[in-house]
């Protein structure tokens, strides 16, 4: 009895083996089990017609091997249809709406960089990429401050040897500029610049700079003023007013500091002036005879202007932002405001 037994389950495990597909395995239960003609149900019904001592053994012996038959296409089929599932799944639903993908965009420091440069651009300047590690020479000496200047104290900064340092501000542009042009100049810096300062709401160690450099023959102090007021007009996009005030810097002679009229009360005076309806902006001179001279240019020929300006300060003003730390947190929801 228990070799037919076994003949019986080797047949449905070769029946098995070649079921590949959900209808092979349907064909085999249907074989096998099927209520009226299944194999396992034809053999149950010759439990009748043996001995009455032989049933007990035999009926036991089927119910095992139903039991088995039932486990091991129930296990086939649902490993076939988790296959079927996982192809299923995997072909994709053209018409599904896509996920939105989140695009940067320029921080806006650069992106009032590009609209600086924009600018400058258009008024046929020279656009210079000068290295922010520079030279004692191109960042102090050769803009008349020897070593030991007192000027270079309000301008402590980050040095890598005796002679190599972050740039101090982007008027290193006036020597390279000179070094490597002729007259006539219109030369522009765009970039950082790095001093010792501590970081507050108006201070930071790494900060932003635009300096400008003209050298021609008739340049005059009329020229600065009536180049930086165009310039003033399209990057705040108003009229803006302006005042020059003496100020002293090293390479520069006569010097200014310059003010502009208040961007949020035009003049009359709010929190932001100090109601005193100016904010002051920037630096610029004609450049120091000595500082043209040491670049090559024949200061009896030629004379010209600079000046330089703090771009976030711009950007502060431009944007109405309280805090210069807010540029270089990167906190996405300052970002996402530009
Ligand atoms: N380099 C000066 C500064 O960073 C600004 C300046 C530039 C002043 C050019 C005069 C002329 O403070």
């Amino acid at each position: 009895m228990s070799g037919s037994f076994e003949e019986l389950r080797r047949h449905f495990e070769e029946d098995l083996t070649r079921a590949s597909s959900l209808d092979d395995v349907k064909r085999v239960r249907d074989k096998w089990l099927a209520r009226d003609n299944g194999i396992i149900t034809g053999e149950m019904k010759r439990l009748r017609d043996l001995p009455k001592e032989e049933r007990p053994a035999f009926g036991q012996g089927m119910n095992q091997l139903r039991a088995q038959v039932e486990s091991r296409i129930e296990e086939l089929r649902a490993a076939l249809q988790a296959a079927e599932d996982l192809r299923g799944r995997k072909r994709s639903d053209l018409t599904r709406p896509g996920y939105p993908f989140a695009l940067g965009t320029l921080h806006p420091i650069r992106q009032l960089q590009e609209e600086i440069e924009a600018i400058f651009v258009s008024l046929g300047f020279t656009v210079f990429d000068l290295p922010e590690v520079e030279t004692d020479y191109y960042n102090f000496e050769a803009l008349n401050m020897p070593r030991l200047h007192p000027a270079r104290d309000a301008q402590d900064t980050f040095y890598f040897d005796d002679n190599l340092l972050l740039r101090t501000h982007c008027s290193t542009v006036q020597v390279h500029a000179m070094e490597s042009m002729k007259p006539p100049i219109r030369a522009v810096n765009i970039g950082k610049a790095y001093r010792r300062d501590a970081f507050d709401a108006t201070h930071s160690p790494m900060f932003n700079q635009v300096d400008v450099l003209v050298v021609d023959a008739g340049i005059t102090m009329g020229d600065l003023k009536g180049t930086l007021e165009i310039f003033l007009k399209r990057v705040f996009q108003q009229d803006i007013r302006m005042r020059l005030r003496p100020g002293y810097f090293p390479f520069v002679e006569p010097g200014a500091e310059v003010d502009i009229s208040c961007i949020f009360c035009s003049g009359s005076g709010c929190r932001i002036c100090k109601q005193s309806g100016w904010i002051e902006i920037l630096g610029a001179g004609m450049v120091h005879p000595k500082v043209l001279r040491i670049s090559g240019v024949d200061d009896a020929r030629y004379s010209g202007f600079a000046w330089g300006m703090g771009i976030d300060r711009v950007a502060i003003l431009k944007y109405g932002v309280d805090d210069i730390r807010l540029f270089f947190e990167n906190d996405l929801r300052f970002l996402n405001q530009f």
